[in-house]
């Protein structure tokens, strides 16, 4: 059986891009018969930029239920919060005694995060891959579905695996690999030029899962385009490519083929080829839209499935946190 685990910080809602790009594929994974599945949210984790008690408490369950309405089966796969585990942050302790402080300043997102939160150098900000590192390894895993900008997070769960195994000569740990689904792995762009959607891009970027139609087309009419074409075959610039992507994950082919051509003859209309594509956006998002926000909702349906969750988790959990107690002497009597 392959372990595999991956966890998403409570952003709330999520985005085209988080479902095309990473929710999805936790779904097919979850439909493997050969992966025994863990999907998380990393509360613990937003903690280390984020402290607005109340506002914590809505985006949890905002995530829980889109996770849920991205058709993420609590019958296939094991979702849990991660505080409800009390063995991670005890993993969490014991790994900090394997991480040089060396090797934590040397990391990318730290680097970065400290800059822009200049006044909140914290310890958590610091050893938030040691952290990482023991949700996964908490659960023995062998495989982890992020994105590229974790590649370097997943290196270091390697390396602490590594000298934990080799610092008490065994080998418990696997060294976890990311998992990033090779060429299928599709880029959702955003809707004002850039390259990818991105929360940060809000109002005019970006298309939520529980966006409402009205509001899907407003965005959509507004996307940035160019001119048109003026000779044939043109190359398409990013804004224009942008669209024909968007429109080959939610329209048919027969669809994309034909706005192809009206490009490529340089008799395609923007405002027909938006249409279309708001109009294919919001029937691909109305049974997610329409899911979140029962689920939303249903409070009691949300607790079930973490609380369910949360225990089969804690026995994987309390294996492994077992068996490191044993390996590294903390059994006394
Ligand atoms: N750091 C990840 C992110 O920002 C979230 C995360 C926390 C995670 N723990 C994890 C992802 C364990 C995969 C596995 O997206």
């Amino acid at each position: 059986m392959e372990i595999v685990v991956s966890g998403t910080r409570p952003t709330g809602i999520l985005h085209l891009g988080n479902y095309y790009g990473a929710v999805r594929n936790y779904v097919r994974l979850g439909e493997d018969k050969n992966v025994k599945g863990y999907f998380f949210i990393a509360d613990y984790h937003s903690l280390t930029t984020h402290n607005n008690p109340a506002e914590l408490k809505v985006l949890v369950k905002q995530t829980i239920a889109t996770y849920l309405a991205c058709g993420l089966d609590p019958e296939k796969v094991v979702i849990y919060v991660q505080s409800d585990l009390p063995q991670i942050p005890e993993l969490y302790l014991l790994m900090n005694m394997l991480a040089y402080k060396g090797e934590l300043e040397k990391v990318a997102t730290f680097k970065d995060k400290i800059k822009i939160h200049k006044e909140n150098i914290n310890a958590g900000l610091l050893t938030y891959p040691v952290l990482m590192a023991a949700d996964i390894i908490i659960h023995r895993a062998h495989k982890v579905p992020v994105g590229k900008d974790q590649e370097q997070h997943l290196e270091m769960t390697r390396n602490f695996a590594k000298r934990f195994n080799s610092r008490y000569e065994v080998d418990f740990f696997p060294e976890p690999i990311a998992y990033n689904f090779g060429d299928e792995l599709v880029k959702v762009p955003g809707l004002d030029g850039s390259t990818k959607m991105s929360k940060t891009g809000g109002e005019t970027n970006a298309i939520f899962l529980n966006e409402e139609p009205e509001s899907i087309r407003k965005k959509i009419m507004r996307a940035k385009s160019d001119g048109g074409p003026t000779t044939m075959n043109q190359e398409k610039p990013q804004e224009i490519i942008n669209l024909f992507e968007l429109m080959k994950i939610v329209s048919t082919p027969d669809t994309l083929a034909f706005f192809d051509n009206a490009y490529n003859n340089c008799v395609i209309r923007y405002g027909d080829m938006k249409k279309q594509l708001a109009e294919d956006m919001v029937n691909y998002l109305t049974p997610i839209r329409t899911r979140i926000n029962e689920l939303i909702n249903n409070e009691a349906y949300l607790q079930r499935v973490v609380s369910r969750g949360a225990e089969e988790a804690r026995e994987s959990a309390a294996k492994t946190i077992s068996e490191v107690r044993k390996i590294m002497g903390i059994s006394y009597f």
